[in-house]
């Protein structure tokens, strides 16, 4: 059973995931780590990240266990990410991976911005995460805060909505949700209320097979 998640920033999607893929007993990739990563590669190497041909070299370079995780989940990174993500040739580089992965006999669950629509459109069970930005900026302002980082509630809504406008807005695999996607609003629901709400959902399809 291959089961995509995707949705926008700080959505709640990725912790939906974890809890989803142990409850099946899937292997999980958070696909957004493969954007970071190849942000992280280019920053250190002293490259732009407007610089396309040498953010392709960096994310073919990449391998799944490359990711240091406490080094990748930063706000600056997931900036970072965003841009290298706006370039098509970066995309094109990490569709194997992303596609060898979901292919496990098994299958996997994935989390990200274009599973449902482009990675794999033909997933068994497909989930659109979303809330308010501004429940999303509290739940990332507490993530954050909770790994150290200096917070500061405004600064990081204004980041949510840039990258919500940057993802939504690129020409290629933007952030949207695919036509047989059911969508999930967890809003209101707090982590036990939105996977209660997620597993409905894919049992509901497994059932139907
Ligand atoms: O999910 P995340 O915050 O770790 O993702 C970081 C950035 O990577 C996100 O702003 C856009 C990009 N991304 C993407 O374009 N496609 C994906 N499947 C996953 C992430």
């Amino acid at each position: 059973m291959i089961i995509a998640l995707d949705g926008p920033a700080a959505s709640g999607k990725g912790t939906l995931a974890r809890k989803i893929a142990a409850r099946y007993d899937l292997p999980h990739l958070d696909t957004g780590l493969l954007y970071r990563a190849t942000a992280r590669a280019l920053i250190d190497a002293g490259e732009r990240l407007d610089n396309e041909a040498r953010a392709i070299a960096a994310a073919r370079g990449l391998g799944l266990t490359d990711f240091d995780e406490a080094s990748l989940r930063g706000r600056e990174m997931g900036e970072a990410a965003s841009v290298v993500a706006a370039h098509p040739g970066v995309r094109a580089a990490l569709l194997d991976l992303q596609r060898a992965f979901a292919a496990r006999p098994g299958g996997a669950v994935l989390d990200g911005r274009d599973i449902g629509t482009v990675i794999c459109p033909d997933a068994d069970v497909k989930i659109f995460v979303t809330a308010s930005a501004e429940t999303r900026a509290n739940r990332r302002a507490l993530e954050l805060k909770g790994r150290g980082e200096k917070v500061d509630y405004a600064e990081v809504l204004d980041d949510i909505r840039k990258r919500d406008a940057r993802d939504a807005g690129r020409s290629s695999a933007p952030l949207v949700k695919a036509d047989d996607a059911v969508l999930l609003d967890t809003t209101n629901l707090d982590i036990d209320g939105a996977f209660d709400a997620a597993m409905a959902i894919a049992e509901k399809k497994a059932a139907r097979g």
